[in-house]
């Protein structure tokens, strides 16, 4: 019997140790969470905001601050249940007198550039229309959506910048949510990277091969929505070197820039050409595609609230594309008319219609009219190295020449599988004009 006693008491001190312990832990762990509970980072803010505006603006304004969790809401814009409380440690934004470095960035008064807070009042707009971030959350990291939290709505900052080698010590990101509203102006004020990038748009005739808000050719993929487009979407696997080498994070926005900087290296057999941009007009292209995004603001909070009714009747099918007038009638006579508008039966001179033909069935969007190359070869004196039925065929079907004849699947081996096709369906009367004009270009 007292054998058996011993042993039992031993197991039991035994056991308690556990309990002991795993109480302990239980009370520190409780312990943190009260002292969070009474000491949130905000409340940090909100004491450090009070010092900062002792010194800029005396103690009778600080006196005056009411102190608390702040909001702005407005269902119109956030949605009914969503306060937007960035003000809670943003509390100087509306207070004149804390501008300038000596007062930090997360207390200063708003700036107020071209006068652009006089256009978008806080009480309406809020902070995170243009900001983004997650509007009630009251840690930095959350509020921020910053490193670690998924990229949805992130607060684009200055550091944020940094990782995309953009150079600049002003906030530009933020154009990506500006564009939200401002998708159909030509060019906004206080926008210049949307600016830029929208006038590439036009220019390259990027349409040529994308639809974009509701209208364009097939050749790749449509755009009008590209900012929903989930990260499992894109294929990094060409481009985890070039991640590591340059210290860009994994995220669709890199994924943009990289692939406007050479679309090859990203998608490998891809026909998209190589533009030689510069970094910032990559940055530019990669902000305006990841703002294409569907947006439900009401109309009195978008600008030119007409033209996203229209991309709305045709999202829904209850229009067609083409029958309405989304872009300049010049961009649309590049790809369907001779740029100079004349119908091209009166065209005498058969090369000159060639030379239109040329521009407005799309092949300078992949061939330069040099030796250089482009995403095909350059084709200065192309018809001197080519008979003129070669010509006429490759131009009518590159598909079947490619399939079938020796020479052109010479060249697309030389091209790395890069296949040239149409943008707009050729004849054979065009193909002769083009042909004409292709002889030209010793
Ligand atoms: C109309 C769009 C818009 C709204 C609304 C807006 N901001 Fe800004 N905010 C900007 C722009 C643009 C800049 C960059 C200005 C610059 O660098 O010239 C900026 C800059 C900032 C900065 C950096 C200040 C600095 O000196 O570097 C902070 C912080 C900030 N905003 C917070 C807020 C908060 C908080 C709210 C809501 C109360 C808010 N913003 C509402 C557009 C807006
Ligand atoms: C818990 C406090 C807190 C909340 C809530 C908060 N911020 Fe901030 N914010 C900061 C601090 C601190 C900074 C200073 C820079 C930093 O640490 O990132 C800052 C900086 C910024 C900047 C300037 C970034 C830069 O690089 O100059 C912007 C813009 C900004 N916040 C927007 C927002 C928006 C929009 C919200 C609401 C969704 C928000 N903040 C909510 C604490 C907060
Ligand atoms: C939530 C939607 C929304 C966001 C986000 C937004 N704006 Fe606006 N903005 C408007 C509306 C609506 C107007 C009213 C004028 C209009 O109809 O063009 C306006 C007006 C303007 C104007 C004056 C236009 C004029 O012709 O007088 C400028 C400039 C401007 N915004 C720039 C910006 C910039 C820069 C940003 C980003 C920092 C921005 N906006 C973000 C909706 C928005
Ligand atoms: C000759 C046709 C062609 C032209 C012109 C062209 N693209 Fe592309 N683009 C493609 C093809 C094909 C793809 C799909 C393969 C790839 O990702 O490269 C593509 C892919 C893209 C993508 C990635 C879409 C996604 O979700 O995968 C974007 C963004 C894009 N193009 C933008 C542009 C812009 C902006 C221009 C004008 C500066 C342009 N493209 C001009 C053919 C073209
Ligand atoms: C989407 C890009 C693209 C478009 C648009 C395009 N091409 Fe090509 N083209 C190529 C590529 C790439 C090659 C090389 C063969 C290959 O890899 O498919 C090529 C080859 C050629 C060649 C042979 C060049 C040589 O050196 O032998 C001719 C001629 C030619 N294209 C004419 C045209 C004409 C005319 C048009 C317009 C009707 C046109 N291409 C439109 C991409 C394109």
């Amino acid at each position: 019997m007292e054998e058996r006693k011993d042993f039992v008491q031993d197991k039991y001190w035994y056991d308690s140790l556990w309990i002991y312990a795993f109480g302990f832990i239980i009370l520190i762990f409780l312990g943190i969470v009260f002292h969070r509970s009474i000491n949130p980072e905000w409340k940090k803010y909100q004491s450090e905001f009070k010092k900062v505006v002792e010194k800029k603006l005396g103690p009778e304004v600080a006196r005056k601050i009411d102190f608390g969790i702040k909001q702005i809401w407005n269902p119109d814009i956030m949605g009914s249940n969503v306060a937007d409380r960035c003000i809670t440690c943003h509390m100087g934004v509306e207070i004149k007198g804390l501008e300038g470095e000596d007062v930090p960035v997360v207390f200063r008064t708003h700036p107020n550039p071209d006068g652009i807070m006089d256009k978008h009042p806080i009480e309406k707009f809020g902070c995170v229309s243009c900001h983004g971030g997650q509007p009630p959350a009251l840690t930095t990291k959350q509020a921020h959506a910053g490193k670690g939290v998924r990229w949805l709505w992130p607060v684009y900052t200055r550091e944020m910048q940094k990782h995309y080698k953009i150079e600049e010590d002003r906030l530009v990101m933020v154009q990506i949510n500006c564009n939200h509203c401002h998708r159909f102006d030509k060019e906004t004020p206080g926008m210049d990277y949307i600016n830029l990038a929208k006038q590439i748009i036009q220019e390259k005739n990027c349409r040529q091969c994308h639809v974009i808000d509701g209208y364009g050719g097939n050749i790749g993929p449509a755009l009008t929505y590209e900012g929903d487009k989930s990260h499992e979407m894109f294929d990094f696997t060409h481009i985890e070197d070039q991640l590591a080498e340059r210290e860009m994070p994994k995220t669709v926005f890199t994924w943009h820039i990289l692939h406007f900087e050479n679309p090859q290296k990203v998608v490998p057999s891809s026909i998209m050409p190589n533009y030689g941009f510069t970094h910032k007009e990559n940055v530019a292209l990669a902000m305006l595609v990841m703002s294409w995004r569907k947006m439900k603001y009401p109309i009195e909070y978008l600008s030119n609230p007409d033209k996203y009714y229209t991309l709305k009747l045709i999202d829904e099918g209850r229009i067609k594309a083409q029958e309405i007038e989304l872009v300049s009638r010049t961009d649309r006579n590049i790809n369907l008319k001779p740029s100079n508008g004349q119908q091209l039966k009166e065209v005498k001179d058969i090369s000159e219609l060639g030379k239109q033909l040329f521009a407005s069935k799309g092949c300078n969007t992949c061939h330069h009219i040099t030796e250089q190359k482009l995403v095909g070869p350059g084709l200065k004196g192309v018809a001197q190295r080519r008979t003129k039925e070669w010509i006429i065929a490759i131009t009518i079907n590159p598909d079947s020449m490619l399939n079938n004849d020796p020479i052109a699947k010479q060249l697309l081996k030389e091209y790395n599988n890069v296949r040239m096709v149409l943008v707009q369906p050729v004849n054979k009367q065009e193909a002769e004009a083009i042909y004409e004009y292709l002889k030209t270009l010793k």
